[in-house]
């Protein structure tokens, strides 16, 4: 059930003066009711049970302009708890809404209910909202569209018709069920069954092709294609047979346009692609399959497609039978050097508006790792009875059980977080060279960072060949950041800087740090708040990729944290 009633009250008065004054939009709040609640649906020749909000898989798609409020009750009648994440949205002063549970949030428990209000402050375009509490977010995802102020428009010119592509990655079990087995076990967790584009597998899987997703096109037309990726634990690669795509906007953020056959997107982050019809009639396939760049790691390689279908076109051949569309030429799984082409076509349009001046000069590894066990057990199935485990600059995050981080940080409650977290590793070695085995296990604590309101930030999170090398696609919450870098091997302190963008970076929330690389970004710590970032791959987060920055107050209550909403759930 979703209420949309647009109240104006005492917005329409204040609106009112700013629309004669600049000719400004008037700001509207949308009431949404999301009932957390378990639906059957079949997939993939079987029905099971899945979480979903209001019965619906994907979720509502939320639609709201630049400016607006949202005010999204959601309770909770599942039997797990929950927490709902609104992806990208920054939350200015307003961490109370961003949702990681035992972050900012203790869960919703069964039951219970929260309401998430929070205001669109100078963002435009994709986002998505998920669950943000072990691994509900395999089924409770959706899009979050934020289209430009009335009266203004997008930098390109306006397409014809616009469509939601989210990707997915489905189980045939219960994603709770495999992530519980996975830590009792030590063991990396079982990969999906299927990918998925707007919740459909497609025609490339058993009992499938009945539901494919069709995206209805004119020939001729330009259509807006926004896409996000919603998989758990996969970076994919995207197509669409013998069409171009042009690039126009990334994680909320919009670039210079560039043309491309393939995009790489991993989890987290969401691109715009315009799509000209431009080729004869006729029913085209969008495809989806892995960007699986750790070596030897095992995949989910399948292939997930929906249907590009010219509406002139004939859809069934003179017997009667569907006409087959093409599909479209997909890179292989470990193409680093394609996924990184894609990646460094990105251009910003942040003239003028990138930090040159750092007072935080942070240098993070990005790890994986592996617990030793003393003898094998039940516990230890990882490689050579071990535990996976990974972690940020040697700590593996520790996410707390009694009380939130935030809850914890605003009521002074002690012996919840430390404020430790370091700000280089605490040993250097060759990141992506052999690394020796003693290396490998981390230590353990919920570490925050912190800074000061106002600071100038610069992080090199540098991935490492511990376990393995893998591209690890890091999300930072709160923040949108400039991605001024990236290259191979390990960070040079002294040449890698001289060829940062510094003009026109990439504007992100979640980037890839490439396979035995590094990547280099820099934001304003103009956000107070207890703000997450992580590994955006699921199965890292549960084995501890992740830290967390504590952004202290900034002068007077302008600068400051909000009060708490009322009803913020207890632990
Ligand atoms: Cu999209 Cu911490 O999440």
């Amino acid at each position: 059930m979703e209420i949309h009633s647009k109240k104006y009250g005492l917005f329409l008065g204040l609106s009112l003066i700013f629309t004669f004054a600049a000719g400004f939009a008037i700001a509207e709040i949308h009431h949404h009711e999301f009932v957390i609640e378990p639906k059957a649906v079949s997939r993939l020749c079987r029905t099971q049970q899945i979480m979903t909000v209001n019965g619906q898989f994907p979720g509502p798609t939320l639609e709201v302009h630049n400016g607006d409020t949202l005010v999204i009750n959601v309770k909770n009648a599942g039997k797990y708890d929950i927490s709902l994440h609104w992806h990208g949205v920054r939350q200015l002063r307003n961490p109370w809404a961003d949702g990681p549970e035992y972050v900012t949030q203790c869960p919703i428990k069964p039951g219970g209910s929260y309401t998430y209000r929070f205001t669109i402050e100078n963002q435009e375009g994709t986002l998505w909202w998920h669950a943000h509490s072990k691994w509900l977010r395999a089924t409770v995802y959706g899009a979050l569209i934020i289209y430009p102020k009335l009266g203004y428009s997008y930098p390109f010119p306006k397409p014809t018709r616009e469509f939601p592509l989210i990707l997915g990655e489905w189980w045939n079990r219960d994603p709770m069920q495999v992530l519980r087995q996975s830590m009792i076990t030590g063991a990396a967790p079982n990969v999906s069954d299927a990918y998925t584009i707007n919740g459909q597998p497609g025609d490339l899987y058993g009992c499938s092709n009945k539901d494919t997703t069709i995206f209805p096109v004119e020939a001729g037309e330009t259509i807006l294609l926004r896409i996000i990726n919603a998989a758990l634990n996969q970076e994919l690669f995207f197509a669409i047979a013998n069409h171009q795509m042009t690039v126009v906007e990334a994680d909320a953020a919009y670039t210079k346009p560039f043309t491309t056959n393939v995009v790489m997107i991993g989890p987290g982050q969401t691109t715009n692609v315009l799509v000209t019809a431009n080729q004869p009639p006729g029913r085209y396939y969008i495809a989806a399959t892995a960007y699986a760049s750790a070596p030897g790691v095992a995949f989910d390689n399948t292939t997930t497609t929906a249907v590009l279908e010219y509406k002139s076109a004939a859809c069934k051949t003179k017997n009667g039978s569907p006409i087959k569309p093409i599909l479209p030429q997909l890179p292989f799984w470990n193409d680093t050097n394609t996924a990184n082409a894609f990646t460094a076509q990105f251009r910003g349009i942040s003239e003028g508006k990138v930090p040159l001046e750092i007072h935080e000069n942070l240098f993070f590894t990005v790890s994986l790792g592996l617990i030793n066990c003393s003898r094998p057990s039940f516990r230890c199935q990882g490689p050579n009875n071990t535990r996976f485990t990974a972690s940020m600059n040697n700590v593996s995050f520790v996410l707390p059980r009694r009380n939130s981080i935030l809850q914890a940080l605003y009521q002074n409650t002690p012996g919840v977080f430390t404020t430790d977290f370091p700000p280089v590793p605490p040993v250097q070695f060759d990141y992506t060279g052999q690394v020796s085995r003693a290396m490998w296990t981390p230590s353990r604590g919920t570490k925050l960072y912190k800074l000061k309101f106002g600071s100038h930030v610069q992080i090199v999170l540098q991935n490492t060949n511990i376990s393995s090398i893998e591209d690890h696609p890091m999300h930072l919450h709160g923040y949108q950041f400039f991605v001024v870098g990236s290259g191979k091997g390990n960070f040079n302190p002294q040449r890698d800087p001289a060829n940062f963008n510094l003009v026109d970076p990439p504007v992100r929330n979640t980037v890839g740090t490439t396979p035995g690389g590094w990547v280099a970004i820099r934001f304003v710590a103009d956000n107070p708040g207890v703000w997450l970032m992580h590994c955006h791959l699921d199965v890292h987060i549960g084995w501890g990729l992740a830290m967390a920055f504590l952004v202290e107050n900034g002068f007077g209550e302008l600068n400051s944290i909000q009060v708490p909403p009322p009803g913020l759930p207890q632990c």
